[in-house]
């Protein structure tokens, strides 16, 4: 049964008050489970949300002969000991981007790896050639196979063992970054990652690893070095998953438009420093907490938000998946904000919707918009593209007026654990709807 969400809009009034707690990162928690190949024994993950994309990345590992059980809430064990080779489901793979870190450590542990073009958010290009050349600087050979829409890359050490290499990414690559630290700890000798990515996911799964036996240096900075061990330990260490980064973001969005009195708590402000700089240059007032961010206006005063130019960027600077709820904020400022997604090429293409919503965006090339505020948003009917950009329709039909329709809702949930349950605590109206397959609302 599909599924929508309903919104009744707040035509722009800042009436939004209370806390609203944020889960653990879906950007985290995938690559742990990916790691959960290079342990000789049981991983424990807590803080793990419940998302699509975890239920995903848990069949991905069971269907590789991983025992992945879901305990209490947001608890998650794997055990990989049984796992047999590293022949990865087509049809699974396929759905999960993420799906592509799983290749490290499965060829670092059994030589081979079978694996498709992975899937994921339909936001561009999505290449994977920076994988390929790496696992070929730590020796291994890269073959094709399968019919026409089952092919599936074939990739095996020489000897069945990856050789330590050094590796230079001409992109910065996020899931890059993860997938060569993670094969590296169980190749043969040294691995450098140059120009590696930043991004506090990656300097996590780095501290877990260490902690359970990996020799990893230089995470969290362009240039990381890893020398090979043998298998890891957690002996009971639980990995506890870091604030997801992009929710609270997110989160912190929705409070700067319609925030009387909110509070974003469970989240690592630190890790939102590029937001919170351009939301107060903007006007938003902002108080920042050890683990909370709150926005407060206080009595009848009038906010006065305005244009701000956004460029997105790797880590520290301002995130893509936080540029399509920036848009939305943009459409409710006063003056020209231009907009330039610099990492994705299909990201801006949601934005003709918002025209469709009463915004004034302009769009220049696949990368860059003006967008002329403020203009309200009347509501719609909407099918969410792709997790991000869902979640900024969200955001445009909690501030337009009237009722807006969201379809596609599973879209949403791939990374968003039931978003409405914890909106409608701080007092937007929006329900969750099952729709017959064929009914159109
Ligand atoms: N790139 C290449 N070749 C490659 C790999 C990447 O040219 O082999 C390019 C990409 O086309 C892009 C740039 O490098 O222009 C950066 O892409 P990156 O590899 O960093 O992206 P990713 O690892 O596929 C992760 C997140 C994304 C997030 C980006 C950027 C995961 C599973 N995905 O993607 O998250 O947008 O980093 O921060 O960690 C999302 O959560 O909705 C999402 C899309």
């Amino acid at each position: 049964m599909k599924e929508v969400f309903l919104i009744k809009g707040l035509a722009g009034a800042r009436k939004l008050l209370g806390k609203i707690p944020v889960r653990g990162a879906k950007n985290a928690a995938l690559k742990v489970m990916a790691a959960s190949i290079l342990f000789g024994d049981k991983l424990t993950m807590k803080n793990v949300p419940e998302i699509e994309d975890v239920n995903r990345m848990g069949d991905l590992l069971t269907d590789l002969g991983a025992d992945v059980q879901y305990k209490n809430k947001g608890v998650l064990e794997i055990s990989t000991t049984e796992m047999r080779n590293g022949k990865m489901s087509v049809e699974i793979a396929k759905r999960l981007r993420a799906s592509i870190v799983l290749t490290g450590p499965l060829l670092a542990r059994f030589g081979t790896v079978h694996f498709p073009h992975p899937g994921g958010c339909v936001i561009g290009a999505r290449p994977i050639d920076l994988f390929l050349e790496g696992f070929k600087k730590m020796g291994a050979k890269i073959s094709v196979s399968g019919e026409k829409g089952k092919a599936y890359y074939v990739i095996s050490a020489r000897g069945g063992k990856l050789r330590g290499a050094e590796i230079f990414f001409r992109n910065q690559s996020v899931t890059g970054t993860e997938t060569f630290m993670m094969a590296a700890v169980l190749a043969e000798g040294k691995t450098v990652i140059k120009n590696a990515a930043l991004e506090p996911e990656i300097e996590t799964l780095a501290e877990y690893l260490n902690s359970c036996g990996a020799k990893i240096s230089g995470a969290g900075t362009s240039t990381i070095t890893i020398t090979g061990t043998s298998k890891l330990k957690s002996k009971g260490r639980a990995y506890v998953t870091t604030p997801d980064r992009i929710e609270a973001g997110s989160f912190l969005v929705i409070a700067a438009l319609l925030g009387e009195d909110v509070t974003i708590t469970d989240c690592e402000p630190k890790h939102l420093e590029s937001l919170i700089e351009v939301l107060t240059y903007s006007g938003v007032p902002i108080k920042v907490g050890t683990n909370t961010i709150t926005v407060k206006v206080s009595g009848k005063k009038k906010v006065q938000l305005n244009a701000v130019d956004i460029k997105t960027h790797e880590y520290p600077g301002f995130p893509t998946d936080i540029q399509a709820p920036m848009v939305v904020y943009l459409t409710q400022t006063k003056g020209d904000s231009l907009v330039f997604e610099t990492i994705f090429e299909g990201r801006l293409n949601y934005v003709e919707w918002l025209n469709r919503m009463g915004a004034e965006i302009t769009m220049f090339d696949p990368h860059r918009v003006k967008i002329s505020g403020p203009t309200p948003l009347n509501s719609k009917e909407l099918e969410s593209p792709d997790l991000r950009a869902g979640l900024a329709f969200v955001i445009a039909g909690i501030v337009a007026k009237g009722e807006s329709v969201i379809h596609n809702v599973y879209n949403i949930d791939r990374g968003y654990e039931r978003v409405e349950e914890r909106l409608r605590a701080i007092g937007v109206s929006i329900e969750r709807i099952p729709v017959a397959d064929s009914v159109v609302v």
